[in-house]
């Protein structure tokens, strides 16, 4: 299985999200882990004391496996922050820099990391999978040059990340035209040769087979958002075309929740590998 990794802008997401692996949960008889996202953005909208808030007294208050992470997050100023607040992990993305520059702010982090807590988790990008959960026409220039095996090992050995986001044939958002694919013996290698969990990002618009070879051959956490944006906003806005006259915020959102709701149960079955 692989544990699914999803981000939110505000309270609605993470109702749908959550409800979903409740759900799902419920269904399976023990509590699915689950990552809630937020990127640069979504943090600065959401707040990051006020996620770090919410994912723990969930998290108490439930005894369930639900963690915040710090999605994509590009400076050591803004990872020291989220650890600082208690983040449960941080991803430093490097990944447009160049390798000794990627090295250097990714160890960085590691490193201040592992001086003021022994339970967060770093993750880092080696390997650009272009940037943005939105639409776009094309791959972007530059990104899905799928990372090389031998470099990751390197990386990893000269950063000491406790995660790794390759590039394995994704891209970040949905593309119009060029369907992605996986390339599940690129992960296998990674995997074997750098022996840490492996993270897939762009997970939008993947195929159900590209998800699970890709789990098979090593892919532990697997990261969604676009997709949960698209619906979200179809949602939104269907809800106010139908009432127009409804001014009241909680029955206009209702149905975006379950929207992403939906999205969510059906890839977190597919990720733990259940047939409900
Ligand atoms: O970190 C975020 C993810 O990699 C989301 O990618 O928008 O293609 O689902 P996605
Ligand atoms: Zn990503």
């Amino acid at each position: 299985m692989a544990i699914g990794h999803f981000n939110i802008s505000n309270l609605e997401g993470f109702h749908g999200i959550y409800n979903a692996a409740k759900n799902l949960s419920a269904f399976g008889g023990l509590n699915m882990p689950v990552i809630i996202g937020l990127s640069e953005g979504e943090e600065n909208f959401v707040g990051r004391e006020e996620a770090v808030s919410l994912i723990c007294t969930i998290r108490e208050r439930d005894n369930y496996p639900i963690f915040l992470n710090a999605d994509h997050h590009a400076s050591f100023e803004s990872v020291k922050k989220c650890i600082d607040a208690g983040f449960d992990s941080v991803i430093i993305d490097g990944a447009k820099l160049d390798f000794n520059e990627n090295v250097r702010i990714t160890k960085q982090c590691v490193d201040y990391a592992k001086s003021v807590s022994s339970t967060t988790l770093v993750e880092a990008e080696f390997g650009y999978i272009g940037s943005g959960s939105n639409i776009k026409e094309t791959v972007p220039e530059g990104a899905g040059i799928l990372t090389k095996p031998e470099e990751a090992k390197k990386f990893v050995e000269l950063t000491g990340i406790d995660m790794l986001a390759p590039s394995v044939g994704s891209i970040h958002g949905l593309v119009k035209s060029g369907q992605p694919h996986i390339n599940d013996g690129l992960v296998a290698e990674i995997k074997k040769i750098t022996g840490i969990p492996l993270v897939l990002h762009g997970g939008s618009g993947l195929r159900d087979e590209d998800f699970t070879k890709a789990i098979e051959a090593g892919i532990s956490i697997i990261h969604i958002s676009t997709e949960i944006r698209l619906v979200y906003d179809e949602a939104l806005k269907k809800s106010l075309a139908d009432n127009p006259n409804e001014t009241t915020p909680y029955k206009i959102l209702q149905p975006a929740v379950e929207a992403i709701e939906k999205v969510v149960f059906e890839r977190l079955k597919l990720f733990n590998g259940m047939k409900y």
